[in-house]
């Protein structure tokens, strides 16, 4: 992200992340305006529940404030089911059908939603060239 740019064309900017590494938070400290947000923004915390399949809009709620102006998301669409998808199988459980979709259509609609301006930085293939 262009902290720099962000920072100075804005009041306010809000860093959301499941976890923020230390070198984010470092490049941080030099905008006061520049805060983080702890996060799980897959929507797939319901599914952890035994039987629940549900994907809910955590975006909503983070940045549906009439008063956000700009929404990015970089976390890259194909690295949000992830976490999830690794919950079920160190568990060795079934995920339930259609995860990974489900996540990615989910945060698609929960950022059509919202009233500000969004930027979606995301993959759009993916190759994999084997062994
Ligand atoms: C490609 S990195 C982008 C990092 C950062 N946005 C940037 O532009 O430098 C993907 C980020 O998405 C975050 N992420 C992945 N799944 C997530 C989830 N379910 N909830 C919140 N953040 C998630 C990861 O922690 C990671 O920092």
């Amino acid at each position: 992200m262009p902290l720099d740019v962000l920072a100075a064309t804005f009041r306010e900017v809000r860093l959301v992340d499941a976890v923020h590494l230390r070198p984010a938070r470092r490049q941080a400290r030099a905008y006061p305006n520049v805060t983080f947000v702890t996060a799980e923004i897959s929507g797939a915390a319901a599914c952890f529940h035994d039987g629940d399949a549900t994907i809910t809009d955590p975006l909503g709620p983070l940045c549906g404030d009439p008063e956000v102006d700009l929404v990015i998301s970089a976390n890259v669409l194909s690295q949000l089911p992830i976490l999830p998808l690794d919950w079920f199988g160190s568990r060795g459980r079934v995920p339930p059908p259609d995860l990974g979709r489900r996540i990615v259509r989910g945060h698609l609609d929960g950022l059509g939603r919202l009233s500000a301006r969004v930027c979606l930085v995301t993959d759009v293939e993916q190759v994999d060239k084997g062994p």
